[in-house]
C-alpha cells in the first residue's frame, strides 16, 4: 500500500499539478494566532472575570487552535500527497511553537509589525513553495541506519535531563516554591560551568540529526506510526530552536531577567488572561505531549526490532501517548494555577 502510493508520490510531481487540498495545514496554520486572539477576546483580563458561557466559549475556541497541529498530522498521513505537500503538513504540525518563535524573534529585533501579519506572509510562502518543491523520492534511498543511531544514543542521554525538567514542572502543582526548591538543586549540574555546554551541544546536536531524518522520512510516505514520529520530532526540533533562544538570548540576554517560575509562567498575567502570553499555553502542552509521545515512538521501534510483536508494541505506544498527555495536561494545569493542595 505504501509503496503503492510512494509510486504516486513520484508521479504527483511530474507534471504540473495544483494540489489545492494539499494547502489545508497551511490555512489551518493562518487561522491559529486568530483562535488565540479570539480565545482573549472571550477570556478578557482578569479583572473583568469571564461568565461560565465565556468560559466554555473560550475552551472551544482553544479546542479548535489545538486541532490546527493534529490536522496537519492527519494531512501529512495521505499516502497521496506529493512531497512538498507532505512537507507543508509536518511543518503545520508545528505551528503553535513556531508561532511563539515568531514572537519573540520579532520582539528581539523591534519589528514595528504585528505578528499575525508576518505569520500570514511567512505561511503564503512556505505554501507556494510547497506546491513548487522539486520530487526528492530519490532521498529515501539514502540509508538513515546511522543517523538513527546516533540520534537515539543522543536520545537516550539527553532523557535524563527532560525526566529531570517536565518532573520539575510537576512541582508547580504543588506551588512556585517547590517548583524553584527543585529547580535550584538540578540548576547545580545543568548550569554549571561544564553541564550546560554539554547539554546545549547535545540539543542541538538532537536537533540537527532529527532533522536530517525527518527530512529523509518525509520524502515519501509512511504508515501511522512513523508519521507521527516524524511529526513529533518536527515540532521538538522547532521547540528546542524556540525555546533555547527564549531562555539564553531573550530573557537572559536582552530582557536580563531571571528563567524561573515567573517567566515560564508569563507573570504577572499569567498564560490565560494575557494576550501575547495565551500562545505559550499550546506551545508548552505539545512540547511536553510531543517529547514524551516521541520517546514513546522511538521505544516501538527498538521494541519491533528486539522480536516484540507488533500488536504488543502498538499497545505500548498508545499507553505511552496517553501517559504523555496526562503529564503535559498536569503540568499545564500547575502553571494556569491550579494546586494539589
Ligand atoms: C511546560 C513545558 C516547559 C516549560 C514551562 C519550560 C521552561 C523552562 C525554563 C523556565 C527554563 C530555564 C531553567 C533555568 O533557568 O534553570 C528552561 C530551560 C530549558 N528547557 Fe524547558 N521548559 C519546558 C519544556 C521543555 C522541553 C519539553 C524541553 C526539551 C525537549 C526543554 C528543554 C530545555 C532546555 C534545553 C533548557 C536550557 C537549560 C539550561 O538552562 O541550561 N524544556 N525551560
Amino acid at each position: 500500500m505504501v509503496a503503492f502510493a510512494q509510486q504516486r508520490g513520484r508521479s504527483a510531481t511530474i507534471g504540473p499539478r495544483f494540489d489545492y487540498w494539499a494547502l489545508t495545514p497551511a490555512a489551518a496554520a493562518i487561522c491559529y494566532p486568530f483562535l488565540l486572539r479570539a480565545f482573549h477576546a472571550v477570556v478578557g483580563t482578569q479583572a473583568a472575570r469571564p461568565s461560565p458561557l465565556a468560559i466554555v466559549a473560550a475552551t472551544l475556541v482553544l479546542a479548535v487552535a489545538f486541532v490546527v497541529p493534529f490536522l496537519a498530522l492527519a494531512f501529512a498521513c495521505r499516502l497521496d500527497a506529493a512531497p512538498g505537500a507532505r512537507r507543508l503538513a509536518y511543518v503545520g504540525v508545528a505551528s503553535p511553537t513556531l508561532f511563539v518563535f515568531l514572537g519573540v524573534v520579532q520582539a528581539l529585533i523591534h519589528s514595528p509589525l504585528p505578528d499575525e501579519l508576518v505569520w500570514c506572509v511567512l505561511w503564503l510562502v512556505i505554501a507556494s513553495w510547497s506546491q513548487t518543491a522539486g520530487n526528492p523520492a530519490a532521498a529515501t534511498q539514502l540509508a538513515v541506519g546511522r543517523w538513527r543511531m546516533v540520534h537515539g544514543m543522543t536520545a537516550a542521554v539527553l532523557c535524563l535531563y527532560v525526566a529531570f525538567h517536565l518532573a520539575n514542572h510537576l512541582f508547580g502543582l504543588i506551588g512556585p516554591d517547590a517548583h524553584a526548591a527543585v529547580m535550584g538543586i538540578g540548576r547545580v549540574v545543568y548550569r554549571s560551568t561544564v553541564g550546560e555546554p554539554l547539554l546545549v551541544a547535545a540539543m542541538l546536536f538532537q536537533v540537527g540529526t532529527g532533522l536530517i531524518l525527518a527530512w529523509r522520512w518525509s520524502a515519501a510516505p509512511q504508515g501511522f506510526h512513523r508519521t507521527f514520529q516524524v511529526a513529533s520530532g518536527m515540532y521538538l526540533s522547532l521547540y528546542i530552536l524556540g525555546h533555547m533562544n527564549s531562555v539564553f538570548i531573550y530573557a537572559r540576554s536582552f530582557l536580563n531577567i531571571p528563567t524561573d517560575w515567573n517567566f515560564a509562567i508569563g507573570a504577572p498575567t499569567g498564560l490565560i488572561h494575557d494576550a501575547w502570553n495565551i500562545r505559550l499555553l499550546p506551545h508548552y502542552a505539545l512540547g511536553v505531549f510531543f517529547v514524551l509521545s516521541h520517546l514513546a515512538s522511538g521505544l516501538r521501534v527498538v521494541l519491533v526490532a528486539h522480536g516484540a510483536s507488533r500488536c504488543a508494541a502498538n499497545r505500548f505506544w498508545g499507553a505511552g501517548v496517553s501517559i504523555s498527555a496526562v503529564i503535559s495536561a498536569a503540568i499545564i494545569a500547575g502553571m494556569c494555577g491550579v494546586r494539589i493542595r
